[in-house]
């Protein structure tokens, strides 16, 4: 099977979130079970300055505008296919915002190029080259199954994955005359939304699978409540929709031999983790010192409860905990913690840069790591957490529901407990989820059991890639959808 996956950021090359994590680890994954994944990606200067010796196969004269490149390439251990198209993606700042913090005004011409060159892929583009299957992720790559829908060829099969239904690719219908889609495309069963284009909406109206990268945040998308507007769209193809939970790159986060950490592990020597700790506590400015260690490496934003957190930093600290935080985003978060670690020096610590080694330190040094999100689709960092022997403390929402398994009394008896669960995601239950992480900190003995028990739990993609591979075997019709 031949599948051209279609990602607006992917590690190791370009990363902004968990995106770039999973679009990097799945071709591997997959590969394994004989399934050929190249990456289409755009020519960001990361991008372009990160692949040597690729190859051009095709040149657009005018590609919605300008001139444009299509590059083979390896890099990463990945197949590449980069779209350089220098006046859409040679620029600085993310992938989607100038270095001030602002969205590109011309997105949606930018991914709807994207998108576009990813349907030409697979109708022949490049000699020798037929994707049998589009995989399209997030909003960015949401107009790929338009395409296919609206073209010429039947044959080419597309799956969408929400990997976040709150970006959703949301523009005014002015742009619709140069998306180069029949007009019969500006309507409901297309890429029409409330009057305007929806890229995502699109994306989910006209692909043939859906997935989102956990069970329960399949279901809760169906709800008003975690929908966003598109529960109605989601819960009419629920058949189609399935939660396929994410895993991650073992290799890249293994414990045992990675080379970010002060000093490497395993299960059944996690007493060594202490000089992580140490190192940690030092880069965020805390006191070396024998206290309980909460780590959190995110984005500071409302979807991830990180306003929980600063209403609940006081408590924390009152009961002799520490506390570091790298991540970046909202300026009243990244404000509320700066000014939480002025009133407790040497106790909170923030580093709001992006730093990949960093967060490494933090699972590999922190005790608990915290992940108090108001929902959250799958999330990596407790996955993470779980391969490095940190105490997961999550809300229970979406994939977090998914993947740790609460310290109740019965998970306790039964000895299956992997980390500490609270809901609702409000400050209440916040504080007294980390009021439990201390108590069972003073336990020595169950905490050491905890640890072990998470660090051989299976965060690794085995799983999963089957069932990807399962998903597209059905689609091509080599397979019955109930082998799943
Ligand atoms: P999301 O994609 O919603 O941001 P995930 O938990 O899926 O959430 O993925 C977040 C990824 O980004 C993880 O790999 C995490 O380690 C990483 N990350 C977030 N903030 C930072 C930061 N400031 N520095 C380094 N890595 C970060
Ligand atoms: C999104 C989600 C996150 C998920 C990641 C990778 O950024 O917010 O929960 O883990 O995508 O699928």
């Amino acid at each position: 099977i031949e599948v051209l996956s279609v990602a607006s950021e992917v590690y190791p090359l370009i990363k902004t979130g968990g995106l770039a994590d999973v679009a990097g680890a799945l071709p591997a994954a997959l590969a394994e079970r004989g399934i050929s994944v190249r990456t289409l990606i755009p020519g960001y200067p990361a991008v372009t300055g990160g692949i040597s010796g690729g190859r051009v196969v095709a040149e657009f004269g005018a590609l919605f505008g300008g001139e444009a490149r299509v590059i083979a390439a390896r890099a990463g251990g990945l197949d590449l296919i980069v779209l350089d198209a220098p006046y859409l993606f040679d620029r600085p700042g993310n992938p989607y915002m100038s270095p001030d913090g602002w969205d590109w005004p011309d997105n949606w011409r930018r991914f709807a190029a994207l998108s576009w060159v990813a349907h030409e892929l697979a109708v022949g583009l490049v000699e020798g080259y037929r994707p049998q299957v589009l995989h399209a992720h997030d909003w960015t790559a949401g107009l790929v199954p338009a395409y296919v829908k609206y073209g010429p060829s039947d044959r080419i099969k597309t799956v969408m994955t929400i990997h976040n239904l709150a970006f959703q690719g949301t523009f005014g219908a002015d742009i619709f005359t140069q998306l180069r889609l029949p007009s019969h495309a500006f309507s409901m069963e297309g890429v029409e939304y409330y009057g305007g284009v929806g890229y995502l909406k699109s994306g989910l109206e006209c692909a043939d699978i859906v997935t989102t990268v956990s069970p329960t945040y399949a279901a809760e998308i169906r709800t008003p409540a975690f929908g966003m507007g598109l529960d109605g769209l989601l819960e009419n193809r629920s058949e189609t929709v399935f939660g396929v939970l994410n895993g991650i790159d073992v290799t890249a986060w293994d414990p045992a031999t990675d080379a970010s950490l002060a000093q490497t592990y395993t299960a059944s020597t996690t007493h060594k983790r202490i000089a992580n700790k140490m190192a940690l506590q030092e880069a965020f400015g805390l006191e070396v010192a024998n206290a309980p260690l909460f780590g959190v490496v995110s984005r500071l934003t409302w979807q991830k409860g990180i306003d929980l957190l600063v209403a609940c930093v006081d408590a924390l600290v009152a009961q002799g905990a520490q506390l570091a935080v790298l991540g970046s985003g909202e300026t009243e978060l990244e404000n509320g913690l700066r000014a939480a670690a002025m009133r407790h020096p040497g106790k909170v610590g923030i580093v709001t840069r992006y730093d990949e080694r960093l967060s490494h330190l933090v699972q590999g040094g922190a005790d608990v790591v915290m992940v108090p999100s108001r929902f959250e689709p799958c999330g990596l960092t407790q996955l993470y957490a779980l391969r490095y022997g940190a105490i997961p403390l999550v809300s229970r929402v979406g994939g977090l529901n998914d993947t740790v398994i609460d310290a109740n009394v019965a998970a306790l008896y039964a000895g299956v407990a992997t980390g500490i669960q609270f809901a609702p995601p409000d400050e209440h239950a916040l504080a007294d989820a980390i009021r439990r992480a201390l108590d069972l900190y003073r336990q020595p003995e169950s905490w050491k059991k905890m640890q072990r028990r998470g660090m051989k739990s299976d965060v690794s993609w085995e799983t999963s890639a089957a069932r990807y591979a399962d998903i597209y075997a059905n689609l091509l019709g080599l397979k019955d959808y109930d082998d799943q």
